[in-house]
């Protein structure tokens, strides 16, 4: 049997929230030269677009993290597979993730990079299933709000498949 894939959100549409968000940002962190960074692998595609929507200069950099449990859901244990390459103490930083879900991943992540004493720490997200929320986890920027469905395209997997969808769909197995 195959997957079926539905579409959630099309390459328009992403297209059109990504440059928003891009406007948003090279408003807010003038003069500032934020640090963009990128968390591996998931956000790939989105930091990749809303990079080049910024028009004021950026730094950016990746940090990969996993997490553990079962194939489709966090458990809130983090390993900070691949860590960012310089200091960040006094920096602007942007963390540019792919989805939040029950934000156990992201709430580890602030506390840790929090205790390296940025300058400023702020989150963008494309995509916020708000509802599955474990920890308060609130984005500063984000795309869409999307209903409790496992969704796949534009950077996001299962099982390391799909992540070159134009789309961002929602995936059925049989
Ligand atoms: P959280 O810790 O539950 O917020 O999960 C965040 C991570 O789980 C994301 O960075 C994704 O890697 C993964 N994830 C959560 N929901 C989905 C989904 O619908 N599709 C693909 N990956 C997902």
């Amino acid at each position: 049997m195959h997957d079926s894939l539905q579409v959630l959100l099309s390459q328009e549409q992403i297209a059109k929230k990504v440059e928003q968000l891009g406007r948003e940002l090279s408003h807010e962190y003038q003069g500032k030269e934020p640090l963009m960074v990128c968390i591996l692998k998931g956000a790939v595609v989105f930091f990749a677009d809303l990079i080049r929507c910024i028009t004021i200069p950026v730094k950016i950099d990746f940090m990969a993290v996993s997490s553990y449990g079962k194939a489709t859901k966090t458990s809130g244990v983090v390993q900070i597979l691949k860590d960012l390459d310089s200091s960040i103490e006094g920096r602007h930083l942007v963390i540019v993730e792919d989805i939040i879900d029950t934000g156990l991943t992201l709430n580890y992540l602030l506390e840790n990079l929090k205790s390296r004493r940025p300058a400023s720490l702020k989150i963008c997200v494309l995509l916020d299933k708000i509802e599955c929320r474990q920890v308060e986890v609130i984005p500063d920027y984000q795309g869409f709000v999307i209903p409790d469905e496992f969704v796949v395209g534009y950077g996001l997997d299962c099982a390391d498949k799909y992540r070159n969808l134009r789309d961002v769909c929602i995936l059925s197995r049989p």
